[in-house]
């Protein structure tokens, strides 16, 4: 069942300043696609950059660029995310009401569509639309920042999501995203995940190659 870890390094601890170095250096550290951390300033309390940004980072890299969408009422910029070049799309189940019309919508434009829950959110409540997306993102720290502590009982959901999909054929990814380090990554992995997004730990390593490796199960 499974196959290749993929390894998704996130540019929120970038320098914002070099994004496009940021981009690039994702290609260099061996990492599968570009986590790109959307955030709005209401459905979290921070706010980073948009479709302008992803737009104008797309040409620099052909790694596949992963849209995890932190932002109240999604429905209104599934166009622009797409247009800007964002591969998959992830938007919560906490942000909309329509979700299953905003994962089909994503699909409609031709793109990969995700769907995440916080950490305080259970993984019943995804049962309607598991059958139609493509990537599950589970938040193992509450969204909004990087750098912080992995929440280890999110990884129950994981294991959860694992079972859903092999009882019911589903065709999602299971990625995870927060606090995922040298520490973390074996738990993660050992619940079920597949894709690893991980922003701290790469870019405020000296040798983020060693880390990707890492990660990927080179230990
Ligand atoms: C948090 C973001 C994460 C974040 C992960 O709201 O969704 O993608 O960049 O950062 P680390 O790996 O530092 O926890
Ligand atoms: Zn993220």
């Amino acid at each position: 069942m499974a196959g290749k870890i993929l390894i998704a390094p996130s540019i929120l601890s970038a320098n914002f300043g070099e994004l496009a170095q940021a981009v690039r250096a994702i290609g260099e550290m061996g990492g599968d696609m570009v986590h790109l951390d959307v955030m709005d300033g209401a459905f979290v309390p921070n706010i980073t950059f948009g479709p302008k940004a992803v737009a104008d980072l797309r040409p620099i890299t052909s790694l596949p660029f992963d849209a995890h969408l932190m932002i109240a009422r999604p429905e209104s910029f599934i166009d622009a995310f797409a247009a800007a070049g964002a591969d998959i799309v992830t938007v919560h189940l906490e942000a909309t009401t329509h979700l299953h019309r905003v994962l089909a919508g994503i699909r409609a434009l031709g793109k990969r569509p995700g769907v995440s829950i916080v950490p305080s959110t259970p993984v019943e409540t995804l049962e309607e639309v598991l059958p139609i997306v493509d990537v599950v993102l589970v938040m193992t720290v509450n969204p909004g920042f990087g750098g912080q502590e992995m929440i280890g009982r999110c990884l129950r959901k994981v294991e959860r999501l694992r079972l859903l999909k092999e009882e019911n054929g589903y065709g999602y990814l299971i990625e995870v995203d927060g606090g995922i380090n040298r520490s973390t990554i074996r738990s993660a992995l050992d619940a079920g995940a597949e894709v690893i997004v991980a922003g701290s730990a790469l870019f405020n390593s000296a040798d983020p190659k060693a880390e990707v490796a890492f990660l990927r199960g080179g230990w």
